[in-house]
């Protein structure tokens, strides 16, 4: 294992881009090589199966390009696929994505906390297994939120549609008493102004990305990988997608122009959009 290797993060699209967010704020040394697999965005109403077959060739890529951890900063990946890629590639480190309900439930005073994430996500046994061991005493609302991804792949953050979505989700969990909210989906926290605007101050959200990031850092003592370096690391991004387009999307999310590497891959699977 090479401690100046790069982190390895992967996404359906920009949503992990919240997480390598977090984790470059936390270790600001390390290299960060980020795959956008937006030949293929959304996931969310992909097979579980699919996704696994995508979430294996993107670990081989970053991989190949010399990643000393993974990061499946996807909760549709992580249902989908983190089990599988850690029995295949036995010898790797994985961090993934698990829906921050525990937290949730700790902090609530209402006793009801919703969820936003996609159908693939409430359909994989990690959700089901998070609720049924930390939230057994507290109320659980969830929605999907259909088509915010793509908004936020749009970079439409508070757009008209956008905030329509938000509305909709919101309104019943509102009426129902909501104080705590779990961002489960890793594109969601781009719109967290927009939440917060809608949800008012009495509802906190929470984006698990900084847990996720320590979590990195406790992965990478663990086996004595952290960056030696004291240089600030480098982030390098590919997509499966169309770079000039992700370039131009950057700054809308909030970020400088990292070089952006298109990747002519071939899946196996045909593509849903
Ligand atoms: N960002 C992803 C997640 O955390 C995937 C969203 C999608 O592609 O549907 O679930």
């Amino acid at each position: 294992m090479k401690k100046n290797s790069p982190i390895g993060i992967f996404d359906s699209g920009v949503g992990g881009l919240s997480v390598l967010r977090a984790i470059h704020k936390h270790l600001p040394n390390e290299d960060l090589f980020y795959f956008a697999d937006q030949g293929h965005v959304p996931y969310g109403q992909r097979s579980l199966e699919e996704v696994r077959r995508f979430s294996i060739e993107i670990t081989d890529f970053l991989l190949a390009k010399g990643a000393k951890i993974i990061i499946v900063a996807c909760n549709t990946a992580s249902a989908a696929a983190l089990h599988h890629l850690r029995e295949k590639f036995p010898d790797t480190p994985f961090v993934g994505m698990e829906p921050a309900v525990k937290p949730a439930a700790e902090q609530t005073n209402s006793g009801v906390v919703g969820v936003l994430a996609t159908p693939a996500t409430f359909q994989g046994k990690l959700y089901a297994s998070v609720v049924e061991r930390f939230a057994s005493n507290v109320t659980v609302l969830q929605n999907t939120c259909d088509g915010l991804v793509e908004e936020i792949e749009r970079g439409t953050l508070d757009g008209e549609n956008t905030r329509q979505i938000l509305d909709d989700a919101l309104r019943d969990m509102l009426g129902r008493g909501l104080d705590t909210l779990v961002m489960g989906c890793t594109h969601y926290p781009f719109v967290i102004p927009l939440i917060e605007e809608i949800a008012g101050i009495n509802v906190r959200v929470i984006d698990p990305a900084p847990a996720v990031a320590k979590q990195v850092e406790y992965r990478l003592e663990s086996i004595n990988a952290k960056s030696t370096g004291n240089a600030e690391g480098a982030i390098q991004l590919y997509t499966s997608g169309d770079a000039e387009r992700l370039a131009s999307l950057l700054p809308k999310l909030g970020f400088e122009n990292f070089p952006v590497t298109g990747i002519e891959r071939c899946f196996l699977s045909t593509t849903l959009l």
